[in-house]
């Protein structure tokens, strides 16, 4: 399919399935080389993280821990940049290396207050791993550590992303065709 409807906005197919695998692959490779010795605790951002941090730690070799937090920014195709707090962090996370698991990260503002929120509890170190980055859209100074696939500042579909809660469970990347 290399074009789709959902809510009335056409999308057409930006990022195929392989490509995105391949980049996921790349960084479990970067990650268990940084980790080697350690069990590092991966703390996923739902709900659009889900299907790449399984992707992710399917290929992960070195010991390793997940939990998932939940945070709300996103409505409809525009960023709000009202963040909500962070919910179900039940892990004692004092001196872990934490890897943060962001599906995309677009302004930034999710980000920041995750790791705003997580530095709280004292972890002994916080990486970011972010599939898709926006970099014309980031306004923060944080370091992402491992990214996956830089795209364009356009609304994308597909491998978790949703619009509207729709489009989630596409294998390959959607982009939203500009409307005229
Ligand atoms: P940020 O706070 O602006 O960086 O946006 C982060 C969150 O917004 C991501 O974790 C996604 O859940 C959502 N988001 C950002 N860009 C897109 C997109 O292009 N499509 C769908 N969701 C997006
Ligand atoms: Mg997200």
């Amino acid at each position: 399919m290399k074009e789709i409807v959902v809510h009335n906005k056409k999308f057409r197919k930006l990022i195929p399935s392989a490509r995105i695998q391949k980049a996921i692959v790349s960084i479990a490779n970067r990650i268990d080389r940084d980790f080697k010795d350690a069990c590092p605790l991966f703390i996923s951002v739902l709900n659009g993280s889900f299907i790449f941090s399984a992707d992710l730690l399917k290929n992960v070799k070195c010991e390793c821990e997940i939990s998932f937090i939940k945070v709300c920014s996103y409505s409809g195709t525009q960023s709000s940049g009202n963040v909500n707090m962070l919910i179900g962090l039940n892990e004692n996370i004092e001196g872990r290396d934490v890897i943060v698991l962001e599906d995309i990260v677009d302004s930034g503002n999710t980000l920041e207050k995750v790791i705003e929120e997580l530095k709280k509890y004292r972890p002994a170190s916080v990486k970011v791993a972010a599939l898709f980055f926006k970099p014309n859209a980031y306004t923060k100074k944080i370091k992402l550590d491992y990214i996956g696939i830089r795209v364009p500042n356009k609304f994308l579909l597909g491998y978790g992303l949703d619009y509207n809660g729709i489009g989630r469970n596409l294998k390959d990347v959607y982009i939203l065709e500009d409307s005229r």
